[in-house]
């Protein structure tokens, strides 16, 4: 419970991180949780499963393109209007697309930047405008190890999470002086997500030149602790960069990456 009575945003919030992120919140004592993604049947199921599970938390769901600034803008106001008010914002919406650099599609470089870094700038702003009129607030970025050191064959992911180091870095001077936090989390493989799942290990395959089945083990044996990230790694740093222990702490970005680099 050291997050009682706060009233929180997620983006990307209908499954794999974002979703366990806001389940995360309710534990801690979230009154309130806006949960938004462009995948609006999943935000429903997951509503009706925390009207179950935490009935001290209301949540509304709202479906916003993190690239689009009137759905950004939208989904803020139908937030506002239901919980009165915005302490956190846990910017998470993120995508993918591993390849060459010289085989690289200008459609799917185009697609990181617009999620992972307009996306970042669009919901950051947005929820920065509302906390200024509170004096006060959180935005954590869900960014990557990526956004910390080159990754191969990730070109545009890479690109767009390093921006978002220095969104984050640049952000927190502006908003200090409105008493509102800025900071980046930088998980690392979340080996058990949907992203994973869904496509990275037949894309890493490829990448590598080695079998599917051995990418799991392959990826582990890069991290000195000798197992992927895992959901709660990532929660318990967003408690404590959220929670009054982390006062002092703005404009800092922090690995969750068992050791890696
Ligand atoms: N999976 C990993 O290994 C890993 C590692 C480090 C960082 N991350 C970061 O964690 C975050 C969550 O990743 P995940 O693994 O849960 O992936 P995921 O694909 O399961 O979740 C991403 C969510 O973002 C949503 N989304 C995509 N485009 C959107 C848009 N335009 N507007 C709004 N929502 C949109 C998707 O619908 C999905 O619900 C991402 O920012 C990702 O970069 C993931």
């Amino acid at each position: 419970m050291r997050l009682k009575d706060q009233v929180a945003w997620v983006t990307g919030a209908s499954q794999g991180l974002g979703s366990h992120l806001a389940e995360r919140l309710a534990q801690e004592g979230c009154t309130g949780l806006l949960l938004s993604d462009i995948q609006r049947e999943k935000l429903e199921v997951l509503r009706a499963q925390f009207a179950d599970a935490y009935p001290h938390c209301s949540v509304v769901i709202t479906e916003c393109d993190v690239t689009q600034e009137a759905s950004v803008a939208q989904a803020v106001r139908a937030g506002v209007d239901a919980l009165r008010r915005l302490d956190m914002a846990v910017l998470n919406a993120g995508v993918v697309y591993s390849a060459e650099i010289t085989d690289f599609p200008l459609d799917k470089w185009q697609w990181q930047i617009d999620v992972n870094l307009t996306g970042y700038f669009l919901c950051a702003r947005e929820a920065a405008r509302v906390m200024k009129t509170h004096g006060k607030g959180v935005i954590l970025q869900i960014n990557s190890k990526s956004g910390l050191k080159g990754s191969f064959k990730n070109a545009a992911y890479a690109a767009s999470k390093f921006g978002g180091i220095g969104l984050t870095q640049s952000i927190a001077m502006d908003l200090a002086p409105h008493g509102i936090r800025v900071n980046a989390i930088c998980p690392g493989n979340l080996l058990d997500s949907p992203m994973w799942q869904g496509q990275l290990f037949e894309q890493y395959a490829i990448k590598w030149g080695i079998p599917e089945e051995v990418v799991r083990k392959f990826y582990e044996a890069q991290v000195p602790m000798g197992r992927g990230c895992a959901y709660k790694d990532v929660a318990d740093l967003m408690v404590f960069l959220a929670s009054e222990e982390a006062s002092y702490i703005t404009g800092e970005a922090y690995r969750v990456a068992g050791g890696q680099m």
